[in-house]
């Protein structure tokens, strides 16, 4: 298997093939996600909830992310690593690109922001100095206070369109990828329809580019409820390598997600 870089996955947008991505906190899950075939493996603040325990991701520090970074790039070969800017890392644009970097050096292979488009010139500035990003819109969980809890983004006409536009502003700046999470699955379709960059949807329909989810999610085992846009593949499968297999495979052949899982 050859390693799966920014230019792999905008040709396999061009081809119209999707790829997988899923959430990885440490060597050996790592390991075997990328043994089964998972194209992007993402250290996600989600770490907060799933192995920390918080009722959200922003307690979650760049001294936390940078750990658990390290340990996934110990243990992944060929997947993509791709990594979460935590809550209020980018206070200024000194302590942005200091965190970048650090998280670079690290071993993430792109960044990822949450925000709007009033992110474009921090996505400009980390682009120039050869820093990839993926910028997250729709839900942003580091924003669920101001957005009054976890809920779908981008139902109203002007929701949607805002998001549309911001994600061109945003690849305009530079970003590499656009990632939606939660918005219905009509507005997935738009925007990446509208971009020549790869989109990863999460709840965001199944016609994104690519798909991720939070391994937890797909082995069953966090707790509290299940996203409605999440499956566990591990029901059915005798192993966890055998689980991500099928997400993966599910993912590319455009299985999953399938319409109960979308809004
Ligand atoms: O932190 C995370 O796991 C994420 C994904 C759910 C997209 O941001
Ligand atoms: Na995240």
């Amino acid at each position: 298997m050859t390693s799966v870089t920014l230019s792999s996955l905008k040709a396999r947008k061009r081809a119209g093939e999707a790829f997988s991505c899923l959430t990885a906190y440490d060597a050996s899950f790592a390991a075997i996600a990328d043994k089964a075939g998972i194209d992007v493996l993402l250290v996600g603040d989600s770490l907060g909830m799933v192995l920390q325990g918080h009722g959200s991701t922003l307690p979650v520090t760049m001294d936390d992310i940078l750990y658990h970074t390290r340990c996934v790039a110990r243990g992944k070969s060929n997947s993509l690593l791709m990594v979460d800017l935590p809550f209020m890392g980018n206070p200024s644009r000194e302590r942005l690109l200091e965190n970048a970097a650090d998280l670079m050096r690290a071993g993430a292979e792109i960044i990822k922001v949450e925000g709007e488009g009033w992110m474009a010139d921090d996505i400009r500035e980390l682009t120039r100095r050869g820093v990839p990003v993926c910028a997250h819109l729709g839900l942003t969980p580091q924003s669920v206070h101001q957005l009054g809890g976890y809920k779908v983004q981008g139902r109203e006409t002007d929701a949607a369109q805002r998001i549309i536009d911001d994600a061109k502003l945003l690849v305009e700046a530079g970003a590499s990828i656009i990632l939606l999470e939660c918005v219905p699955a009509s507005l997935g379709r738009a925007v990446t329809e509208a971009l020549e960059v790869p989109v990863i949807g999460i709840g965001a329909g199944p016609d994104t580019d690519g798909q991720i989810l939070v391994m937890h999610d797909i082995l069953g085992i966090s707790h509290g409820r299940m996203p409605r846009f999440s499956k566990n593949f591990l029901e059915g499968n005798a192993s966890i390598e055998a689980a991500f297999r099928h997400y993966h495979e599910d993912v590319l052949a455009r299985r999953f997600p399938a319409s109960e899982h979308c809004f």
